[in-house]
């Protein structure tokens, strides 16, 4: 029975996913002004996606090509540390960039990058609880052959070269730049990382479902990278794409968007902040989101803004600017189909955040407690609750922004850009020592490079993947993972977020209560 309703809500889920897919430009049927508007769209980075899979199909083309050129500035070693070895993109040579056979040539010289990296943030301690359902068996090519079915690519790294092979196209460009996003941790950290093999899934929704690899007759599951996880699948949690720019939606690089923000903080203090609860988004794509906007409306403390992107794209997206979103005291988040790339950009804006409890999570979200980097929202009671968390946090300032000012500085110091390249070193490097395989590069299959992608590409596309590029190898090690959870710790974590969320139902318990004596 209950395994029954877990199905239906899973594909409830997909339907969902499905869903978002289609309507994330517009919540109505497609228009015909709709549809040519997302055709064209398309078609630049279609054109350029076909190129990147296939670039013997159309060998001859005009289309710009790369070679990476590699200056060497350290032949005065007493320099070394004052100008690094520096990649920069060059997309003039077709017949090189073709076979990235430049950045096959030259490796940056041998560094002494031992300085310390320091220690990671806690949220890498979810590394070990994301890869323990291989730890016992090991990974074996049988697990991963047959599994393409759950996967958009397969992307292997050997002797320091990546290879992809593409099953099929993700939604928009999401692939693309996760492969990106992977490439330019190779530049940062050259030769340290391992072979290794793996499949990529870029839906919104999780992919693995734990309980279709228990029981007796049960079968190991697929080890498969992805963007979000839930408590009921085994998906392994990668950092989204979105790290390096979401160009479909004109956001940055995460890099730039985090300087854009710390400094749109700086125009106005929380205490001068517009003392409601802010949302901007698109709500058509989950249940919890249409059913926010029942809030909207002074009575529960709330302003809610729904996101047109199809005129926000015509207007240049001036009115999309996330760092002009820092303008009130609380901003809420609130999942979509899955979990929400916006949940960085809301914590990060000094404001103190309202969180509908989220059910998916991404590779950081599971680290944050509440009432320290956030006010936690139940889902079921979201009107009242906000109510409750403006009324209290406007007669509890101090508190409040504290609550606001902690969740910012976790963004934007344990989440910078480093750490995020960080996470994705030491998760793959802990999952290739799970492989009990030697990663082989499937014939047909070429290898892939920062230029071939990034030439390749246009507009704002190209523009973020120059913008993200790693340009020299990192001058530190990367950072000392904490020490792993046992279950133990791992259950005393997860009943301190109940106890704390416990004690705030028990606040607006009380609150309620005087509200209501007052009222007769
Ligand atoms: C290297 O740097 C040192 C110290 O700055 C300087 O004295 C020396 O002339 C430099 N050598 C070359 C070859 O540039
Ligand atoms: C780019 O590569 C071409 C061909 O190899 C070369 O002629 C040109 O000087 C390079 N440009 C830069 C800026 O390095
Ligand atoms: C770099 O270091 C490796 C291993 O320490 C060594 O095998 C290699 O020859 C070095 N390369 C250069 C260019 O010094
Ligand atoms: C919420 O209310 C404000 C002010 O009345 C309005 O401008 C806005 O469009 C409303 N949002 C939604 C989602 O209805």
């Amino acid at each position: 029975m209950d395994t029954c309703k877990k199905h239906n809500r899973r594909s409830a889920k997909r339907r969902e996913d499905d869903f978002q897919e289609k309507t994330w430009r517009s919540g109505k049927k497609w228009t015909s002004s709709t549809l040519s508007l997302f055709l064209f769209v398309n078609l630049i980075f279609i054109a350029a996606f076909i190129y990147w899979l296939d670039i013997s199909v159309i060998s001859g083309s005009p289309l710009l090509e790369a070679i990476l050129t590699t200056t060497t500035k350290t032949s005065n070693k007493t320099l070394k540390h004052h100008q690094p070895f520096e990649y920069t993109l060059n997309c003039s040579d077709q017949v090189l960039a073709r076979k990235c056979r430049i950045n096959n040539a030259i490796s940056p010289p041998n560094q002494s990058s031992d300085s310390s990296g320091g220690m990671c943030p806690d949220y890498f301690q979810w590394i070990e609880q994301d890869l323990r359902w291989w730890k016992k068996t090991g990974i074996s090519r049988e697990m991963l052959d047959g599994a393409e079915d759950f996967a958009h690519f397969r992307l292997l790294i050997v002797k320091g070269k990546v290879y992809v092979e593409r099953f099929k196209k993700s939604f928009q460009t999401r692939d693309l730049f996760t492969i990106w996003g992977i490439l330019q941790l190779m530049r940062l950290y050259p030769g340290k990382l391992p072979d290794l093999e793996l499949l990529f899934n870029c839906n919104d929704g999780v992919v693995i479902n734990k309980n279709d690899y228990q029981g007796p007759d049960a079968t190991w599951p697929p080890p498969v990278f992805h963007y979000c996880g839930d408590k009921e699948s085994l998906d392994i949690v990668f950092p989204d794409w979105t790290f390096w720019g979401w160009a479909e939606t004109n956001i940055r690089p995460w890099e730039g968007i985090l300087k854009d923000i710390k400094e749109g903080n700086k125009r106005t203090k929380w205490k001068d902040r517009v003392p409601y609860a802010y949302w901007k988004g698109n709500p058509r794509v989950s249940y919890s989101r249409a059913d926010l906007m029942k809030c909207n409306a002074s009575e529960w403390n709330s302003r809610l803004y729904v996101q047109e992107w199809d005129k926000e794209i015509l207007q240049g997206y001036k009115n999309s600017k996330l760092e002009d979103q820092c303008t009130h005291r609380y901003k809420i988040f609130v999942e979509g189909a899955a979990w929400s790339v916006s949940d960085k950009y809301i914590l990060a804006c000094d404001s103190t955040t309202l969180m509908v409890d989220p059910y998916f999570y991404d590779f950081f979200l599971r680290s944050l407690m509440p009432l320290q980097h956030y006010w936690p929202i139940n889902t079921n009671r979201k009107c009242t609750d906000l109510k409750f968390a403006v009324d209290w946090g406007n007669s509890h300032t101090r508190q409040a922004k504290a609550i606001g000012k902690e969740g910012s500085k976790f963004i934007h110091e344990s989440l910078k850009m480093k750490y995020v390249y960080d996470y994705m070193f030491h998760l793959l490097s802990e999952y290739a020592k799970l492989l009990k395989f030697e990663p082989k590069v499937p014939p047909g299959v070429k290898e892939m490079c920062s230029e071939k992608l990034a030439c390749s590409s246009d507009g704002l596309w190209k523009k973020f993947m120059v913008e993200s590029m790693v340009i020299s190898p990192s001058e530190t090690l990367p950072c000392t993972r904490p020490p792993p959870f046992d279950d133990l710790s791992l259950q005393a974590f997860f009943q301190k977020k109940d106890r704390i969320k416990q004690q705030v139902e028990n606040l607006e318990s009380e609150y309620l209560e005087k509200l209501n004596k007052k009222r007769q």
